[in-house]
């Protein structure tokens, strides 16, 4: 099949197609407002990532509390040479991209490259942080070709370019961020989109103390805070609603059942919300949550299962000292 015609990006070795201009405002809204009038009301969490809300994300990773991004690229460092010598590696695919950081160790580890052969391809839904990776590796891999997606790659699947040779890297815990049922059926969108021989990375936050996961979620600082409640300033500017962020709590915790860190909004007060698109009010008692991320924690045997029903094959788990995190190396 087929890459994508390339746009050209500036001059510079680095093309961006964008799938969101695709998506209308109206479907955008609608998808808010049903959540707004859900029971308990809910937020997609892909309306966290405007450039605030990525910058704020990119400091919540530095976080000394924030024990994820750390520990992954401390096992990422360790097994990059034996993940690039795997297979021959063309195309690195990077599914919510946000800073280059990670693939720097995975470019950084193949041997004495002739980059022109190489090409970076990072997905996001945020276009800043599209341009800033994209222009960070170019300017560090010279004669690396760039692709960037501007999607959410989540329901934009098939605009990722299928060339061989791949390597996708799913890094972060986001695969953490899917919901239950949409684990399997996205590891076979992955599976159906693979060649024979192409790799695939997935980081897996592992479960733990709970009070090691709560502190993550629950900064000292209050970045996550800040993070979780930046995402109302992106619906008031989608739905013009006026959703005023210190009203709300952040509100997260570990569920233990369900093996997941949940980040809520809580009202601290009784609020009634507007919008222009809806003719009556949203109201939110005090103490009302508005649900706005789930990240899941995984055992091993449950990233064994994931193998086995997705049919993917496990070629190796990377993991730290703590086994607090797992890198996994899948391949058909
Ligand atoms: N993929 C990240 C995780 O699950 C996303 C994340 C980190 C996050 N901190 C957050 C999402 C705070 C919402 C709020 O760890």
């Amino acid at each position: 099949m087929n890459a994508l015609k390339m746009p050209t990006y500036m001059n510079s070795p680095i093309a961006i197609n964008d799938f969101l201009v695709h998506e209308s405002v109206q479907d955008i809204i609608t998808e808010i407002l049903t959540g707004l009038s859900a029971a308990p009301k809910y937020i997609s969490s892909r309306f966290f990532y405007d450039s605030t809300g990525s910058a704020l994300f990119e400091e919540i990773t530095g976080l000394p509390e924030y024990y994820l991004t750390r520990t992954e690229r401390a096992i990422l460092k360790e097994a990059a040479p034996r993940i690039v010598n795997s297979s021959l590696i063309k195309n690195i695919v990077e599914l919510g991209s946000g800073d280059c950081s990670k693939i720097s160790i995975l470019l950084d580890a193949i041997p004495d490259r002739n980059f022109e052969e190489t090409a970076y391809i990072p997905v996001d839904i945020n276009k800043t942080s599209i341009i800033k990776s994209a222009e960070m590796v170019s300017k560090k891999y010279p004669g690396i070709r760039i692709h960037g997606v501007l999607a959410d790659f989540i329901k934009h699947f098939k605009a990722i370019p299928d060339d061989e040779n791949k390597l996708i890297c799913f890094f972060g815990s986001t695969f953490g961020n899917l919901s239950r049922t949409q684990e399997i059926p996205f590891l076979l969108n992955l599976k159906l989109w693979m060649n024979p021989g192409d790799q695939l990375l997935i980081g897996f936050d592992m479960v733990k103390d709970i009070k090691i996961l709560e502190k993550a979620y629950n900064d000292e600082q209050g970045k996550t805070a800040a993070f979780n409640k930046n995402m109302l300033n992106v619906v008031n500017r989608y739905v013009k609603t006026n959703f005023d962020p210190d009203q709300f709590d952040h509100y997260s915790f570990y569920n233990i059942a369900d093996a997941r860190i949940e980040m809520h909004l809580k009202a601290l007060v009784n609020i009634e919300v507007t919008s222009p698109h809806i003719n009556s009010k949203i109201f939110l008692k005090e103490g009302e949550t508005i649900h706005s991320e789930n990240s899941h924690k995984y055992d091993s045997g449950h990233i064994h299962r994931l193998a086995e029903i997705s049919g993917l094959q496990i070629k190796e788990i990377y993991t730290d000292m703590n086994q607090w995190f797992s890198l996994v190396h899948f391949q058909l």
